[in-house]
């Protein structure tokens, strides 16, 4: 994983690194080091934690624990959605053309996943620290599972530290965009997913300007997630729009001259 320093997100809740009760403390006590966060005794600890096992870490905040693993069922089954087509469709992705993603907003890393469970090279950016530790452990964690799937789409992700808006997307990606919304209605482990991500960061994104960012990139094609009625992001209209049950994707496409 690549660190960013000058650009460390402002977080609202550093939390505490803990270990796993009864497993060796060594790799928690190396991810708080690696985050310059505070190790703490599981027994004391209060509000947001990271809990660090020999094999296994996930954030945990009044009981609800979030985690990022690629060979987990959920992520299993989430392959063999729908949705996984649109966002390949959204994105551009043809049997003989699989296009090279710059995720612009890393989250938990299920959209990176599926995109490149789908072929695609993905490099994906994330700016909560703790945020992108979780995912980097996530790809290392993909790349030695016993599903060759999973392995085969671990060796197709990077992860970046940082915000993306102080980065250049390189020529010729498509740049993916689904940045936090304000809640509504939604399935209640969802919805503990996204407390938790809201909690983490300091302040809903701002989509307006990671958009502008976008924009002035030297890609052709921008992908934006967001939720089935919000308003469009930007200035300008989508080229096209697809629509899932609760989520759609805009998709801006243009051509750029090249020198
Ligand atoms: C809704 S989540 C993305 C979920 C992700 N698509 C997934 O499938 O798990 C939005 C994430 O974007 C991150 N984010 C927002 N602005 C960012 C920026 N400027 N640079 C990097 N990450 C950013 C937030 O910290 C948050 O984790």
């Amino acid at each position: 994983m690549q660190i960013n320093p000058s650009h460390q997100a402002p977080v609202s809740a550093a939390p505490i690194v803990v270990s796993v009760q009864g497993e060796s403390p060594a790799r928690a006590r190396e991810a708080a080091n690696q985050l310059a966060l505070e190790y703490g005794n599981y027994r004391d600890a209060v509000g947001l934690i990271l809990v660090v096992g020999e094999t296994s870490a996930w954030l945990e905040l009044e009981g609800v624990k979030v985690t990022v693993k690629f060979d987990s069922a959920a992520m299993q089954h989430r392959r063999k959605g729908g949705h996984n087509e649109m966002l390949g469709r959204a994105v551009g992705l043809k049997a003989d053309r699989k296009p090279l993603i710059w995720d612009a907003t890393g989250g938990l890393g299920r959209d990176a996943f599926v995109l490149a469970d789908l072929g695609c090279e993905v490099t994906l950016c994330e700016r909560v620290p703790v945020l992108a530790w979780l995912l980097d452990q996530a790809v290392q964690a993909a790349a030695v599972s016993g599903i060759d799937q999973v392995r085969g789409a671990a060796e197709r992700i990077s992860v970046l530290a940082g915000d993306s808006k102080t980065l250049r997307a390189p020529a010729g990606t498509v740049i993916y965009l689904d940045p936090m919304f304000p809640e509504r209605k939604k399935a209640a482990a969802v919805k503990k997913e996204a407390v938790m991500l809201q909690h983490l960061a300091d302040q809903v994104d701002d989509g307006e300007s990671l958009w502008q960012w976008a924009w002035e990139q030297p890609v052709e094609r921008i992908v934006v997630k967001r939720p089935l009625r919000a308003p469009i992001l930007g200035h300008i209209r989508p080229s096209h729009t697809l629509k899932g049950k609760s989520v759609r994707f805009d998709v801006f496409t243009r051509r750029l001259e090249r020198s």
